[in-house]
């Protein structure tokens, strides 16, 4: 996928969107030579590349850091999309717009931004006006964690469902391209599907959204004591990997490595 068009065009046609975080420049080449549709380069790095408890450490300068790693690594094969972190869009117009230039310039083709209030909606709309296509991210939004009180599926209730349900529709009204829907029922983000025009992607969402997103590091099991219901491992990577550091640690140790193979005569 390309541009924003291709989104749209998925979702007229009823075609699945498959999308995956990234966060540096050897996966974005490995990502960009596979089917996958697009990436995100989520706040969601704050964990996997930095090791902090939640996303609320992602800064404007770590997403354009990770942002450029990955263009690099992607070249214009992929759409790249680019999480703005937490309170980068909560400071008003002027830094809002501040920090959405850095990360642009980084090299992203689009801005992802959670949550849906009348501050966002207004920011939406000069962004997209702005030429930033902007996807927006509704459910469990990571980066409210502490004011939802705790990573939980949310939309349980009625009201809670015909809030989101509102948010979703009042981004779409603003210019958002794209809805990720987070961590709710799957009855629930089906009856949003129906509802937009544009696509949701969904993560903890079940299976009738038009598109999903998983964290590479999940699906690629590099963490095993991490494991929510909504994640599928498709490969242990942490054991994988882990196989091979020791294999190399006793060649060496057994002077099995480098062999003359190896080595400069
Ligand atoms: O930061 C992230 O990885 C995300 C996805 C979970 C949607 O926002």
């Amino acid at each position: 996928m390309k541009s924003i068009l291709d989104f749209q065009e998925r979702k007229n046609k009823k075609q699945k969107i498959s999308m995956i975080t990234c966060y540096d420049y050897t996966f974005a080449t490995i990502v960009a030579d596979s089917n996958i549709d697009c990436i995100l380069v989520g706040d969601s790095l704050a964990n996997t590349m930095h090791g902090f408890p939640t996303t609320l450490s992602a800064t404007v300068n770590m997403m354009a850091l990770h942002t450029a790693a990955v263009v690099r690594g992607a070249g214009a094969k992929k759409f790249v999309i680019a999480d703005f972190p937490f309170m980068a869009n909560r400071k008003g117009l002027t830094a809002t717009m501040t920090a959405a230039e850095k990360i642009m310039r980084a090299g992203a083709h689009a801005l992802k931004l959670e949550g849906g209030d009348e501050f966002t909606y207004k920011v939406v709309t000069h962004l997209v006006n702005s030429g930033v296509p902007i996807m927006g991210h509704l459910g469990l939004t990571p980066q409210s964690v502490n004011q939802l009180g705790g990573f939980k599926v949310q939309g349980r209730d009625e009201k809670a469902q015909a809030k989101i349900k509102e948010q979703a529709l009042r981004l779409q009204d603003a210019g958002a391209f794209c809805v990720v829907l987070e961590c709710v029922p799957s009855k629930l983000a089906s009856e949003i599907t129906a509802s937009l025009d544009i696509p949701t992607i969904g993560i903890g969402a079940g299976p009738d959204t038009d598109g999903q997103v998983l964290v590479l590091q999940d699906m690629l099991g590099m963490n095993p004591g991490f494991k929510p219901k909504f994640v599928k491992t498709y490969f242990n990577g942490f054991e994988a990997i882990k196989e091979v550091f020791n294999t190399y640690h006793s060649e060496v140790e057994a002077v099995d490595f480098p062999t003359e193979k190896e080595s400069y005569s």
